[in-house]
């Protein structure tokens, strides 16, 4: 290892005496277990480099708390390409779908997920044609379940997200638990289609099966060629932004699912 190899993220720290939010490049050096701080704004040397044993590289992780000489540092983001490879290369990616059953539940599976260890790295709202949903799940064609499937996926909106985490494929698939509802009620009673799944096809959430599957999942949500519609209406509307600090302190589930339950639509 390189003496001046490091890992560098970006860190937000809240500065209540000024009431704003000031940021810095958080430098780890793992062969001396060092790091630097240097202020994003100014561009200047905050914290020389110096042993900080409080904080070790299994600390370093996007959403994280570093505390430095009693700061409370949030971790938002890789400041580099080389971090980021670094980091990213032990997480996964998979696709996760809230199936039409669950719109009214969209903020309790948000808030599940983000207290399970994902990162919500992508997320949108659709409204499949029968066309989209029978390309998304192709591999079911010609099976007895395949038209009553299609039809109900494209019967209202979904929500597709990509989460990213250590073995996010199987851990969404243990989270959301069987197929069957009746069978995840019994055998995984506090898995996701339990809880929120009806029966048959309306089974709550859907996870893709394999790291392929992801991909493709992904892609086709998300894509530049994506064949996906936007679903916001722009009429009788206003507009909501989540603020960061909600974000990182995983609270976005809490908001979403305050604002369907005061009888408002997410278009
Ligand atoms: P998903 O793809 O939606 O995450 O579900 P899964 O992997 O757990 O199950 P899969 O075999 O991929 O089936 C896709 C969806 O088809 C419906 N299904 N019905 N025997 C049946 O009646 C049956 N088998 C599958 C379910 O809605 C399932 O989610
Ligand atoms: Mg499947």
């Amino acid at each position: 290892m390189a003496s001046d190899e490091r890992f560098v993220f970006i860190v937000e720290w809240y500065d209540a005496a000024a009431s704003l939010i000031r940021t810095y490049n958080l430098a780890y050096y793992p062969k001396d277990k060092t790091i630097e701080m240097v202020d994003l704004k100014t561009k200047k040397l905050f914290l020389k480099r110096c042993e900080y044993p409080s904080i070790q590289l299994n600390d370093l992780y996007i959403g994280a708390i570093a505390t430095v000489h009693s700061r409370q540092l949030k971790i938002v983001d890789y400041a580099d390409l080389f971090t980021r490879k670094h980091f990213e290369s032990s997480k996964e990616k998979t696709f996760a779908m809230i199936k039409p059953d669950c719109y009214q539940h969209i903020g309790k599976i948000i808030d599940i997920i983000e207290h399970s260890g994902f990162v919500i790295g992508n997320i949108r709202m659709a409204k499949m044609s029968l066309a989209n949903a029978e390309e998304f799940y192709a591999e079911h064609k010609g099976k007895p379940f395949f038209t009553n499937l299609t039809n109900f996926i494209c019967s209202d909106f979904v929500v597709g997200m990509e989460l990213v985490g250590e073995e996010a494929i199987a851990r969404w698939r243990k989270l959301i638990g069987p197929t069957n509802c009746e069978v995840a009620r019994k055998e995984a009673p506090n898995s996701i289609r339990a809880i929120f799944g009806t029966e048959g096809v309306k089974n709550a959430c859907h996870g893709s099966d394999s790291p392929g599957s992801a991909s493709r999942e992904i892609e086709f949500f998300f894509g530049e060629k994506t064949k996906l519609k936007p679903t916001a209406f722009l009429t009788n509307c206003t507009s909501c932004v989540i603020k960061p600090h909600i974000v990182m302190e995983a609270n976005v589930g809490k908001i979403v699912d305050k604002i369907l339950s005061e009888g408002f639509e997410i278009s």
